[in-house]
């Protein structure tokens, strides 16, 4: 099927994003962040719900003009529908509805798990041809979930492994919180880690059995370290910041490949790919690039564009909808938790 035309809507969380795919190119992606939750060193529900509000129109008005697409050439429009906030899931998909039945053409549903896994297959160009081929293995890791993801079609997914407890972004978030650094944490803690020692040092690892992930206790483990060494050096933080994310770093890289190996190994799948937030950490991405030298993986890694919450792998997962004309009605509402 040609010339299909999907515009992707994405407010799951604090990103009010829209984006147009055609014949699963991508034509323009737009995305506008939420400076407004800094200050409070997390997201406000309330307010995220406020500026998606105050976003989406102009957010999906760019869109569309930077792909030179007008509204009626839409063959339909995909949105988010969820795991998310509830507040700002709200405003997405009751835009999604409304602009959709407008137009007189279908809606479509994608659960935002499933579209960071599918963000491998948006094609910038007609020739793009780095895309896994299935089946293969998606650690999924945002600071909502840490997940390991067998992927045996673009609709066939099942989870491997899971944390039982924190996402790993959350981690990273939260003892850099602690460690009085901004929000998000994972964008400094990098920025400091490349400049540190991963080795000085040691945070207690978890130990789970099968494929499922802890965070919990390395959480734990940094806050009491921490606080003893700030006894006998109340500046400790301000001397060791850099070691402390490398080290903080490399343990929670080590956690997540650690896992993923004993995967990779047992299903004897060697096609490889991360996804989510967590998946723009350097640290990550060199451990990725390292097993693939040592394991012989094929690996794929997101531009970094496409690792944080964005539209455009709502409207590669819309597509591929389309194609299959799984469409939604219009009462279908949205929801704030569930899997894959
Ligand atoms: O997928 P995402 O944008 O949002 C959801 O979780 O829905 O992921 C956000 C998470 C945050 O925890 C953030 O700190 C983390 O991804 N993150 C990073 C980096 N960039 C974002 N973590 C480590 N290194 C980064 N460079």
């Amino acid at each position: 099927m040609d010339n299909v035309i999907i515009l992707g809507i994405e407010s799951s969380c604090d990103d009010t994003s829209a984006a147009v795919i055609k014949d699963g190119v991508l034509l323009s992606s737009v995305v506008a962040s939420q400076a407004v939750h800094e200050a409070y060193g997390g997201v406000v529900p309330e307010l995220a719900s406020r500026a998606h509000q105050q976003n989406i129109v102009p957010v999906v008005h760019e869109a569309l003009k930077r792909a030179g697409v007008t509204k009626e050439q839409l063959s339909a429009v995909a949105f988010t529908r969820g795991p998310g906030l509830m507040g700002s899931l709200l405003v997405g998909v009751s835009f999604a509805k409304g602009f959709a039945r407008s137009l007189g053409i279908p809606m479509i549903d994608v659960n935002h798990l499933q579209g960071h896994v599918l963000a491998h297959f948006i094609k910038e160009k007609e020739d793009d041809a780095n895309q896994p081929k299935f089946p293969f293995l998606c650690l999924l890791v945002s600071g909502g979930n840490s997940q390991i993801i067998l992927v045996k079609s673009y609709k066939d997914m099942e989870v491997l492994g899971q944390t039982i407890d924190d996402a790993a972004g959350e981690a990273i978030d939260k003892c850099s919180k602690v460690m009085g650094l901004g929000y998000p944490g994972g964008p400094i803690i990098d920025r400091l880690a490349r400049q540190g020692n991963p080795k000085a040092f040691t945070f207690s690892k978890p130990h789970i059995s099968g494929y499922d992930y802890s965070f919990s206790g390395l959480k734990t483990s940094f806050l009491y370290s921490l606080r003893d060494w700030l006894k006998d050096d109340p500046d400790f933080i301000e001397h060791h910041k850099e070691d402390l994310a490398a080290s903080l770093e490399a343990t929670i890289v080590e956690i997540l490949m650690d896992k993923l190996r004993k995967v990779a190994k047992d299903t004897k799948i060697k096609e490889v790919a991360v996804a989510g937030g967590v998946s723009a950490n350097n640290g990550l991405r060199n451990a990725f690039r390292e097993h693939a030298e040592r394991y012989g993986w094929n690996i794929y890694i997101p531009k970094f564009g496409y690792t944080t919450d964005n539209a455009a792998m709502i409207a590669i997962t819309g597509y591929f909808k389309f194609l299959d004309k799984d469409f939604c009605s219009i009462d279908k509402p949205a929801y704030s938790r569930v899997g894959l």
